[in-house]
């Protein structure tokens, strides 16, 4: 790997556009517990895509409410404040995941499915275990993989190397991302997260995703985050090419306390939680 590369990824990171004030204002607003449902809906009615995204996954099936939802506040109100951060941040980094990223064979809109499959899995667990909070556990799970945005450029030029690596070299495509590129797809993610101002344990979920023993912040949030990752890799949504090289981790498992019996539940389940597709209508 060569230095000028490597200057080149992290100008990247740099290059990544900036988080909006208003969805800044909007997650400030959902984590000030003096905060009132007017000072969120104000905010939200500034932005037209974001309200009418918000009304419609109030009036969705899943929250299965008999009567319309028609303003804001009553969608506040049915949704909680949690879960209107995760849907304005989700519909900002929609747009920034959405393309296709040739250098890890995933077609457009691809990375955003399985991430949102990521995040809707993440979030199961969370609420299972009733220790880390759901929303953050939907949030790190739906930007784990935000790091590929940047590296495919380079991870397309490199791609016969990377996958020869990995195939004759029995070496993860992870591993074989950072011993060529000098970083891996988690270790920028990482870096997106800390340029976002994210709290700590949710930029270690980021970078930790595939190595959660080396957590030291919160290892119950990473483990969550790799289990949903792993499950999301074999449920084969838009896998593309690094999906047939991981595993479940046993650091990860013993975490959660999980039997390889609560594992397949939690695949079989996965299926049902995905089916509602008004969780993915963001874009
Ligand atoms: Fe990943």
């Amino acid at each position: 790997m060569d230095n000028t590369r490597l200057n080149h990824i992290v100008s990247k990171v740099d290059d990544m556009p900036v988080l909006p004030g208003r969805i800044h204002k909007i997650i400030e607003i959902t984590e000030d517990p003096d905060s009132t449902i007017d000072d969120l809906e104000k905010e939200i009615l500034k932005d037209q895509s974001l309200t009418s995204k918000i009304l419609r996954l109030a009036n969705s099936a899943y929250y299965g409410y008999p009567r319309k939802i028609n303003t804001v506040s009553q969608a506040t109100i049915l949704l909680g404040f949690q879960t209107i951060k995760s849907m304005a941040l989700a519909s900002t980094v929609s747009k920034m995941m959405a393309g296709e990223l040739k250098g890890y064979a995933l077609e457009k809109n691809d990375l955003w499915t399985q991430s949102q499959t990521c995040a809707i899995i993440s979030r199961y667990i969370a609420k299972k275990i009733k220790i880390t909070n759901p929303e953050t556990a939907y949030i790190a799970g739906l930007l784990r993989d935000i790091g590929k945005t940047i590296l495919n450029h380079y991870v397309e030029k490199e791609y016969n190397t990377i996958v020869n690596r990995v195939e004759f070299s029995k070496v993860s495509f992870l591993e074989a991302e950072e011993e060529i590129l000098g970083f891996n797809h988690a270790q920028i993610g990482e870096k997106i997260a800390e340029k976002w101002n994210f709290p700590k344990d949710l930029v270690e979920a980021i970078g930790l995703h595939h190595t959660p023993e080396e957590s030291t912040i919160d290892p119950k949030l990473v483990s969550i985050v790799h289990i949903a990752d792993a499950i999301t890799m074999i449920m084969g949504i838009g896998i593309g090419a690094d999906g047939l090289k991981y595993n479940f981790s046993p650091f990860a498992l013993d975490t959660l306390n999980f039997t390889p019996s609560d594992v397949e539940q939690l695949i079989s389940l996965s299926h049902d939680l995905i089916i509602d597709k008004d969780s993915f209508d963001l874009i």
